[in-house]
């Protein structure tokens, strides 16, 4: 499976510009969307399941054009949308048994072990006859993605998933695509929070202002802000200076100031002991140092 997504345009009808020559190519395994709000996730995964039609360029699905093929992509895609809502009168096995007919599967007897499986990976097996608007959010969320894996599909598409869920339901739906892409499927999941884009990522993008400022594996994104980050100590009276001059990511308070983390191109002008980045550190340095819309106040 390959997603080849070549130089990208939407421009919507009041002429603002959504995305701007995006090239991206995404292979089987889970790719991580990474992005802050309005960058662009929802209206290029909406062009992706074929509900937007882009301004320009096109996606090559196999070596297909999108554009001449809708029909057949979008039988091959599942699609769990940002702001997902299912219909309150139905049980939640009833909802899947819905999804599943508009996936196209007739059989009755088909239809029934097709939703016997999905609540099972899921976990709502036990849930099964409560009405589905009666759920707990990750519950929903969790049929949002079954609905979104009726009948196998071969891509997967998933918008900001993780969204107002506790730590470990994100964990939860985390493993729950981790387990689905173990198979030959592609994932894409799109996500503003950086702890989303975990080890099972083989690839990922950032995309800010509706372009692609970084693609590659999450460690070759950590790569890029090595050296770039420190632990240093600050007194009480540097603070403000020091929050104006860089992103502070983390500050301990001690006796005579704080113990800090953050992020700078150099250490000319404090004494600090470079430290091994994260993800966080990477997205903060990226944000700031390699695009023009920095963090700005650093707080
Ligand atoms: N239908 C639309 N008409 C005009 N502008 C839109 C429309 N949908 C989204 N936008 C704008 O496009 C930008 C990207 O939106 P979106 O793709 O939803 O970003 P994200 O999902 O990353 O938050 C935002 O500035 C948003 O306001
Ligand atoms: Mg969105």
């Amino acid at each position: 499976m390959d997603i080849s997504i070549q130089n990208l345009n939407k421009v919507y009808k009041n002429n603002y510009q959504a995305l701007t020559d995006v090239n991206l190519d995404i292979e089987s395994g889970m790719f991580g969307l990474l992005g802050p709000n309005g960058a662009g996730k929802s209206t290029l995964m909406k062009i992706l399941v074929t509900l937007l039609e882009p301004s320009g360029g096109d996606i090559l699905v196999n070596g297909k054009p999108l554009s001449k093929n809708r029909q057949d992509v979008r039988s091959m895609i599942g699609y769990l949308p940002q702001d997902f809502r299912f219909f309150a009168k139905l049980k939640t096995y009833e909802f899947l048994d819905y999804a599943a007919s508009l996936a196209g599967i007739s059989s009755r007897k088909e239809r029934r072990n097709e939703v016997e499986r999905l609540l099972e990976q899921v976990g709502l097996y036990e849930v099964r006859n409560r009405y589905a608007n009666k759920l707990s959010g990750g519950m929903k969320r969790r049929l949002g993605i079954a609905q979104a894996i009726v009948g196998d599909p071969k891509i997967v598409i998933v918008d900001e998933p993780t969204t107002g869920l506790d730590p470990e339901e994100r964990i939860r739906f985390r493993n729950i695509l981790a387990d689905l892409s173990q198979r030959d499927v592609i994932i894409v999941l799109s996500t503003h929070i950086v702890g989303d884009i975990s080890s099972t990522c083989t690839q990922m993008a950032l995309l800010n202002e509706g372009k692609i400022g970084f693609t590659g594996s999450p460690n070759d994104f950590l790569e890029l802000s090595q050296g770039k980050v420190w632990r240093t100590h600050v007194n009480f009276d540097q603070m403000e200076v020091f929050k104006q001059k860089y992103p502070v990511i983390t500050t301990i308070p001690d006796a005579n100031g704080y113990e800090v983390e953050l992020i700078a191109p150099s250490a000319d002008d404090f004494v600090g002991e470079a430290i091994a980045p994260n993800l966080e550190h990477a997205y903060v340095y990226f944000m700031e140092y390699e695009t023009n819309n920095s963090l700005s106040s650093h707080e």
